[in-house]
């Protein structure tokens, strides 16, 4: 049995003190151990945030890592750093990221490998554009992201990848993929782990849905055979909607 994960993208909100009282009413709210829940704020509320949930049950999780170990790489920040404020997972590939910041299938793969040599799990997301699900390419482009973030990737330490599949056109635009759309593309990917490693590896993996998730929505989605979890941006502001998603 995959134990479920919410976990929330903060994006670029909430300031320091703002992060702090929201985590802080996640925590307040949060009871359900049959949910792993994570909340990924802005690199620096990170510190303040750990503060917070540290002796709970709410993991912390960063939005980005950058693939080498340190130096001079202006505006970066290492697996090692994300690591001494207490994280434990990270988003990897948004396709925010992917969008604004020229982030690729090789950048993701080197992120993911340097994020397990410092045993945070890799959040990785994957998901098409809206002009390729009109042009039947949803399954292309969702096999070369995939394919791009294990290569090279041992089945020892993939077991600890998480993945989010997130339809970009879903994504913060209130227009969710159907719990079939979702569930055929969350199980394509899990057909693929099975090509790629062996079907006991991609049946214990955990794929995260994520797109326009709401405590509405939830629980029609997280019903399907394939969906183990959320990746939550905007319903994640907001401590009611998030702990609604958590105990949808
Ligand atoms: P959304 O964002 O829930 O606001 O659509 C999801 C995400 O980008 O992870």
């Amino acid at each position: 049995m995959r134990k479920r994960i919410i976990a929330g993208n903060w994006k670029m909100n909430k300031n320091v003190t703002e992060a702090v009282e929201l985590a802080t009413e996640i925590k307040a709210g949060h009871d359900n151990s049959d949910v792993d829940v994570v909340v990924c704020p802005p690199f620096t509320d990170l510190y303040a945030v750990h503060q917070v949930i540290k002796d709970s049950p709410i993991a912390l999780g960063a939005q980005d890592v950058f693939w080498e170990d340190k130096g001079a790489y202006t505006g970066q920040i290492s697996a090692d750093m994300l690591k001494s404020v207490g994280c434990r997972y990270v988003i990897i590939g948004h396709s925010e990221r992917r969008q604004y910041f020229a982030e690729t299938d090789e950048t993701v793969n080197k992120k993911i490998k340097k994020a397990l040599e410092y045993e945070l799990t890799p959040i990785v997301c994957a998901g098409e554009l809206l002009q390729e699900r009109e042009a039947g390419e949803t399954e292309m482009v969702v096999e070369r992201q995939v394919r791009g973030a294990f290569d090279g990737v041992s089945k020892a330490d993939a077991v600890d990848v998480v993945i989010a599949y997130e339809p970009v056109w879903a994504i913060g635009t209130g227009k969710v993929a159907t719990p079939e759309q979702a569930q055929q593309v969350h199980k394509f990917i899990r057909d693929l782990l099975a090509k790629l490693y062996d079907r006991e590896f991609a049946d214990a993996l955990r794929i995260q849905y994520g797109g326009s998730m709401k405590p509405e929505n939830a629980a029609e989605l997280l019903t399907r055979e394939d969906i183990d979890g959320g990746l939550i941006g905007g319903a994640s502001l907001k401590a009611d909607s998030f702990l609604g998603i958590v105990n949808a």
